[in-house]
């Protein structure tokens, strides 16, 4: 063990919807510096949420072993609490009535003797981070979401489990839609980048993909729909990114929440589509939206992997005195970049990727209209 002077203690939260692969990382990390650097952890419940009420608990090795294969994340999340910006009460009208409430948190980093924080979250974690950074904490980001839509690293843990979950989904409705000959709309997650839907769809070997990065026109996809009906199987598979959006529209909104770091939450899109395609093919349609199943459960080896593999840099980029900066996965290689990376953009699929190129040559519809063309040159990126 080598042990590390300037740091005795940390806090760990997992902020942010979750994913499968949370627990895989908090466990890589409390081993790697409880074993190798001597560092004791706590763990603070239910992301930012926990460091505002002072619910912090210690980590011991028991706590963190037998934990790498189950899913969600033993100390909970919190995709609505942001300390800069926290719900303290309603106005009569059920509005919500908004504080800064950093001081409460940065009391508990004191009270609770924590000489880092590591925050295992997407980008609103990491901006969630911004004050406590500025007030001198040392923080630690782990990148974490199914979207895969963070700037800075060519891959987030949790991503793969949703594409194994979607694509499984999709084989499933393929046998449906062929005993039936309908249409098979299938709405996936993923915010307003397609990786899911595009990793999935060709995993899947779905007919028609719909991505946030190419918006789409329901004639087209009507063309390709009809010509698969009439002179091809006889049913399709339709893959819907829940952010995608036709050329002459909008995203659909399913909610909005004020008191969310990032208040938008789309959802409606599969639903759209499959009426239209139904009006215009005249041909069965049914929709199904995999919603938070996409979120849940164990996380699959490739993702263990992956978060072991972050949690285990985290741990050692504090224990080398490293200060602010967010754990990424460029090429294959572990390293850490300024942890506000990532605030604020989000890691869209270029158009021009290899993966579009492939399923666009073996005759998938993105419903663009846009015929196969030879690839660039550029890597295929994160798989
Ligand atoms: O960012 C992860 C994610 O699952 C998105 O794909 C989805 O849009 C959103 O979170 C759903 O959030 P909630 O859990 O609040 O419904």
């Amino acid at each position: 063990m080598s042990p590390c002077s300037h740091i005795r203690k940390i806090g760990i939260l997992t902020g942010g919807g979750d994913c499968p692969g949370l627990n895989a990382v908090l466990r890589a990390v409390a081993k790697t510096a409880y074993l190798q650097h001597g560092i004791e952890i706590c763990g603070i419940e239910d992301g930012f949420q926990g460091l505002i009420e002072n619910r912090v608990r210690p980590l011991s090795m028991k706590d963190v072993s037998g934990i790498l294969t189950r899913g969600g994340t033993i100390l909970g999340s919190n995709n609505r609490c942001n300390p800069t910006k926290y719900a303290i009460s309603r106005n009569p009208d059920g509005s919500p009535v908004f504080a800064n409430v950093v001081d409460r948190c940065l009391q508990t980093i004191e009270r609770n003797k924590m000489d880092a924080l590591v925050v295992i979250g997407g980008d609103g974690t990491m901006a969630c981070a911004a004050p406590f950074a500025a007030a001198g904490v040392n923080v630690i980001g782990i990148p974490k979401t199914i979207d895969n839509d963070l700037v800075g690293t060519e891959i987030t843990f949790g991503f793969l489990t949703a594409v194994d979950t979607a694509t499984e989904a999709l084989d499933r409705l393929h046998s449906t839609a062929d005993s039936h000959h309908r249409v098979m709309v299938c709405e996936v997650m993923g915010r307003n980048a397609g990786w899911i839907a595009l990793t999935a769809g060709v995993a899947s070997g779905s007919d028609v993909i719909l991505i946030p990065e190419l918006p789409f026109d329901i004639r087209r996809i009507a063309d390709d729909i009809d010509r698969r009906m009439r002179s091809g199987p006889g049913f399709a598979i339709v893959v819907v990114a829940e952010g995608a959006r036709p050329r002459t529209g909008q995203q659909i909104v399913a909610r909005v929440d004020p008191t969310s770091p990032d208040p938008i939450r789309l959802g409606g899109i599969g639903n759209h589509v499959a009426q239209e395609i139904e009006d215009l093919c005249n041909v069965e349609t049914r929709t199904t939206v995999l919603g938070h199943t996409q979120r849940g459960g164990s996380p699959s080896p490739a993702d263990r992997i992956l978060a072991t593999n972050f949690g285990f840099h985290a741990a050692a980029a504090l224990a080398a005195g490293r200060r602010n900066r967010m754990i990424v996965r460029v090429n294959n290689i572990y390293s850490d970049v300024d942890l506000f990376t990532a605030v604020g953009k989000q890691r869209l699929i270029p158009i021009e990727h290899p993966l579009i190129a492939a399923a666009r040559a073996l005759g998938t519809s993105f419903g663009d209209g846009t015929a196969y063309s030879a690839p660039t040159a550029m890597a295929a990126a994160s798989m």
